[in-house]
């Protein structure tokens, strides 16, 4: 299958396009590097002696997303582009909600669009941890994450 895997030069995305190549996929990445470096598509490369398909671009931006399913027809997408670092999260909350929830919205609009059925998505705890950690509610944060105060959620 052709796979999309967002994030792909990142800790779990690299890991998964490895395994994907021995299993004898093709796959396409897309990351902005953010958290990352070009080099590690090289190694994915290395290790397994395969092509990838590399396009640093971010998946919040839904021309450039359309670019690949364009280019490429896509049987499905391993979505791992997402912000993950807990302590900043909380400092710029606005940032991730942003990042790891248009990012999937862009991704499943593309979907839709092209008719793509198979979707993977790799949540972030620092867009569900209310969910995660049900008993508290953030109600205060500072530029300092150790001044975050909290209290119980009313459940
Ligand atoms: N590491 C874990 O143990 C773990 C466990 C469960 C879930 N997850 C989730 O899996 C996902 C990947 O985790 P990871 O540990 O591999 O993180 P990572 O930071 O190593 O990889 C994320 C990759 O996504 C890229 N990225 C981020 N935002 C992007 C955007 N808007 N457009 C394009 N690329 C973007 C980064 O450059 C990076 O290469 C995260 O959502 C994380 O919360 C991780």
């Amino acid at each position: 299958m052709n796979l999309l895997v967002t994030g792909g030069a990142g800790y779990i995305g690299s890991h998964t396009c490895v395994a994907l190549l021995e299993a004898g996929h093709t796959v396409i990445v897309a990351d902005n590097l953010c958290n990352s470096k070009a080099e590690t598509i090289d190694r994915i490369e290395q290790i397994t002696n395969e092509k990838v398909t590399f396009y640093q671009i971010d998946v919040t931006d839904d021309k450039a997303v359309d670019t690949i399913f364009s280019n490429h027809s896509i049987d499905g997408i391993i979505h791992f582009a997402g912000l993950k670092a807990v302590g900043e999260s909380v400092e710029k909350p606005l940032a991730y909600y942003y990042n790891n929830t248009v990012s999937t919205m862009v991704l499943c609009q593309a979907c839709q669009t092209y008719g793509v059925k198979r979707f993977v998505f790799s949540s972030s705890a620092t867009v569900t941890w209310r969910c995660l950690t049900p008993t508290y509610q953030l109600i205060e944060y500072s530029d300092k994450f150790d001044a975050v105060r909290k209290r119980p959620l009313d459940l």
